[in-house]
């Protein structure tokens, strides 16, 4: 069986002895760490498969489940000409970056039949003029909507659902049921009560596994298999690297390192920014699946035990090369607040040749010969170089190539690498209170009735006014 390539975690310019010793990071502050990283790895392999730790299992826990994915899929790809996911957060993202990562880059564009599947929207906002504009480029008799809610009671999603099923009552008539496929939580929440009543296909989120920890299980694995993408690799790919995060030494188990030396650089230098930045629009929309992990899970203001904390890096995301010329300037001579994480690809999966020509302007007349992933790749190693050269840390994480199995394996090592941080750091990686009090709140002002709504909406009309001074115009 052909051994698939493993994607390399290369931290040498986060180190001190590469990118100096007031900038970096020590071996020994590492070895500092070492017990407290081993204890974190214990627990986080002893708490496997339960609580919310339920995604480690879901490389191998699926075989029936991943059988009915398929079968739904093929089914889906043969009456439909579009794929339209109502969900938000965890919900979504994954959905988003999997697609873009795993199938052509104009995939919506393309004509039926060169596309492995239909049409696939992923409608992460209530913007009423994006709903509608939607609804002018599908015709909602040939479109299957993928309602995808773990709670099975978000609001956006729940409004979204509202408009869809009255759409397809008055325009598919009987059996719009067809239309709709339901992911959500085995017991909690309105949907599966909904899916039930109605009749919908549906597919369910394990308990154990919460919205931005859920990419693969169905909520990402349905619209991947519909868009035609190889799930079962991705699952290897993430079993691939749930082997590695096997070792107890941080030197050893990539997502062990990355979480130390994050949490290292969080706690005792200050570094609270952390920037995604791939080199490969394929990659584009990881940093936005990965800044809600990092930034939802770590961003906490108590310690288990309930100390006041306040901590967390902000993820920030950033496209190479186009924020080359944008967010750049800031990283190589701002402060000293940031890691730049560099996605990197060691082969496109295409190439497109720059041809010779401008022979009389010989700033022009060099590109030709080269082509576009060899100019990318430059100008990755030059950015690389001046944040070494300005003293700012930097990481590479290199997939040889951009694959199922590739795709698996970061998934699979950003989600290990937040559960060891949330260790480290005694925090609950896994609770979200802060997002939930902005669902409470925002209930409260639609005027929901139950008790807590309305406790909420007279907490929210305490609060202060504000003066006129302070708005202008
Ligand atoms: O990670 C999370 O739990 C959240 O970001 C959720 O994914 C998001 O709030 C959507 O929740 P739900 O899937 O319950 O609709």
């Amino acid at each position: 069986m052909k051994k698939e390539a493993g994607i390399v975690l290369d931290v040498n310019h986060l180190m001190s002895d590469v990118v100096g010793a007031q900038y970096g990071i020590s071996r020994e502050m590492v070895a500092d760490r070492e017990a407290q990283a081993r204890a974190a790895h214990r627990a986080v392999q002893k708490a496997r498969g339960t609580g919310w730790l339920g995604w480690t299992e879901l490389p191998y826990n699926q075989g029936e489940i991943l059988a009915e994915i398929e079968k739904t899929a093929e089914w889906v790809r043969g009456r439909f000409e579009n794929f339209v996911v109502l969900g938000i957060g965890g919900s979504a993202l994954g959905p988003i970056a999997v697609q873009q990562a795993l199938n052509h880059l104009r995939y919506n564009e393309l004509p039926a039949r060169q596309r492995k599947g239909p049409r696939l929207y992923v409608e992460d906002n209530i913007d009423p003029e994006r709903m509608l504009a939607l609804l002018d480029v599908i015709d909602t008799r040939k479109t299957c909507f993928n309602v995808v809610t773990k709670s099975g009671a978000t609001a956006e999603t729940m409004s979204q659902y509202l408009i869809i099923s009255r759409l397809l009552q008055e325009k598919a008539g009987e059996g719009w049921q067809e239309h709709m496929i339901a992911t959500t939580d085995r017991e909690k929440g309105n949907l599966i009560r909904l899916a039930k009543k109605e009749g919908f296909r549906h597919f369910f989120v394990p308990s154990s596994v919460g919205g931005r920890f859920s990419e693969l299980s169905p909520v990402g694995l349905l619209p991947a298999a519909v868009c035609g993408i190889d799930i079962r690799e991705l699952l290897k790919g993430a079993a691939a690297m749930d082997a590695r995060c096997r070792e107890e030494d941080p030197w050893k188990n990539p997502a062990l390192l990355e979480a130390v030396l994050q949490v290292i650089a969080m706690e005792e230098m200050g570094v609270n920014v952390l920037v995604m930045m791939p080199y490969a629009d394929s990659l584009k929309y990881m940093a936005d699946w990965f800044c809600q992990l990092w930034a939802e899970s770590l961003g906490k203001n108590v310690t288990r035990k309930g100390m006041a904390v306040n901590v967390g890096q902000t993820p920030v995301k950033s496209l190479g090369v186009t924020d080359q010329h944008s967010q750049l300037q800031l990283y190589t001579e701002g402060p000293y607040d940031k890691i730049v994480t560099f996605l990197r690809v060691g082969a496109f999966r295409e190439d497109a040749d720059i041809p010779h020509g401008c022979e009389e302007f010989p700033d022009v007349a060099f590109l030709g010969g080269k082509t576009l992933g060899q100019l990318l790749d430059a100008e990755f190693k030059g950015t690389q170089y001046a944040l070494l050269r300005a003293g700012r840390m930097s990481q590479t994480l290199l997939l040889p190539v951009v694959s199922a199995h590739t795709v698996g394996q970061l998934l699979y090592f950003f989600m290990m690498a937040t559960a060891y941080a949330g260790e480290l750091m005694d925090i609950d990686a896994f609770n979200q209170p802060g997002v939930e009090e902005s669902k409470i709140a925002s209930y409260a002002v639609l005027g929901n009735d139950a008790e807590k709504y309305r406790k909420k909406q007279e907490e929210m009309a305490g609060q202060p006014e504000g003066s006129a001074a302070y708005r202008l115009g």
